[in-house]
């Protein structure tokens, strides 16, 4: 990286097209991503790419030096997508387009169904990055893995270890409901944090700055914009960026926080809670009842803005137990068929029949007593 100049990680997601159903994406679908990729890198508009799928989501994975929320950036991942959901519609996989909510670009993703998630930095000596990539659920699931990595020290001993982070990271936390955000610092305001963030359909972490200098720690694929009545549209698929190492959490303290496969909300019909399997590329292929819903990670040393890598995370043993957990939870979670808390609770279900429920019923509703 010439001189002081800032590096901008992207990562684009979108759901252009499901191959079989909602279980994985069609190689088709990739191959078109990196031909558009590879032709924007070789006219210089982009230094690196990676194309990666979990689920029925594709992510683009790309680094410039535009900077965030950049129109060139954000036209190209368009153009991505668009040509993407071409092949999508010619195979007719499933759903091809639903993750896409307007059909011509305005100036930026952030209000058009893509989710997003960048952060600007000065490359270290070191750059290590994890990419962390769901399917299945949504933004605010990030909230209880983000309080574990910068807020807890029993998943992250760097908190007390490293000097540059035994003053803590502050929080930026958007209510969807009325459309405004706060800053929480911790540790002082952990409590705080944890009354809002514990309520991942309404308040969702967005990003992580360290307070020693305000350092951008990690970011979310959450943006203002993509609320459409009071909900974040159901398409912004999640993605999380976090820098590692040296003043930040260690690679290992990020992954930790994964090792228990706790509930999240989005699953089968984006209407129902089960456990987030941590799991390699090649097994984010949910089946079973649509699920349970997934989250890949894609490490990455980024050397003058080139990704190298990535490191396939989660392929790794050491999330066999969660990953067997989550199947067991998986077995009693869906003995409850239609009652919460495995349906997730009405207004959060992305599909419900409820209102033609009671429409047909409302005449035979009798005064109780
Ligand atoms: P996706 O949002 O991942 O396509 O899943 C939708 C769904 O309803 C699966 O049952």
């Amino acid at each position: 990286m010439p001189g002081e100049s800032k590096l901008t990680l992207s990562v684009i997601t979108a759901a252009v097209g499901g191959f079989i159903g909602h279980v994985s994406s069609h190689p088709d679908i990739l191959d078109t991503a990196k031909e558009w990729l590879h032709t924007a890198r070789e006219k210089g508009l982009i230094i690196d790419f990676h194309v990666l799928r979990c689920g029925d989501d594709l992510e683009l994975i790309i680094t410039h030096e535009n900077g965030p929320d950049d129109r060139q950036i954000h036209e190209l991942a368009w153009k991505t997508f668009m040509a993407c959901q071409d092949a999508a519609v010619e195979l007719k996989l499933y759903a091809a387009g639903r993750g896409i909510l307007k059909d011509t670009f305005t100036g930026s993703l952030k209000c058009m169904g893509p989710g997003v998630a960048e952060i600007e930095f000065a490359e270290r000596k070191s750059e290590p990055v994890l990419i962390l990539m769901a399917n299945k659920t949504s933004v605010g699931s990030w909230n209880l893995p983000l309080y574990k990595i910068f807020a807890d020290p029993f998943n992250t001993p760097g908190l007390i270890l490293d000097p540059t982070m035994l003053d803590g990271f502050s929080f930026r936390v958007s209510d969807i409901k009325e459309g405004r955000e706060i800053t929480l610092k911790t540790p002082a305001e952990s409590h705080y944090l944890l009354a809002l963030a514990g309520s991942p359909s309404r308040y969702i972490i967005s990003g992580v700055f360290r307070n020693s200098d305000s350092d951008l720690a990690a970011v979310v694929s959450a943006q203002k914009c993509n609320i459409v009545g009071g909900k974040i549209a159901a398409k912004c698929e999640p993605a999380a960026i976090f820098r590692c190492q040296a003043g930040f959490p260690a690679v290992g303290e990020v992954m930790e926080a994964f090792s228990f496969p706790y509930l999240v909300e989005g699953w089968m019909r984006g209407s129902h809670t089960g456990p987030l399997m941590p799991v390699p590329f090649y097994e984010a292929n949910p089946t079973r009842f649509d699920g349970p819903p997934r989250v890949i990670g894609a490490g990455f040393q980024v050397s003058d803005g080139r990704l190298i890598g990535p490191h396939d995370m989660f392929d790794d043993p050491s999330f066999d137990e969660a990953r067997r957990t989550a199947n067991q939870v998986t077995d009693y979670i869906r003995r409850h068929g239609p009652f919460q808390p495995h349906r997730m609770p009405e207004p959060e279900m992305e599909y419900t029949a409820m209102p033609i429920v009671m429409d047909k019923l409302r005449d035979r509703f009798k005064k109780i007593g």
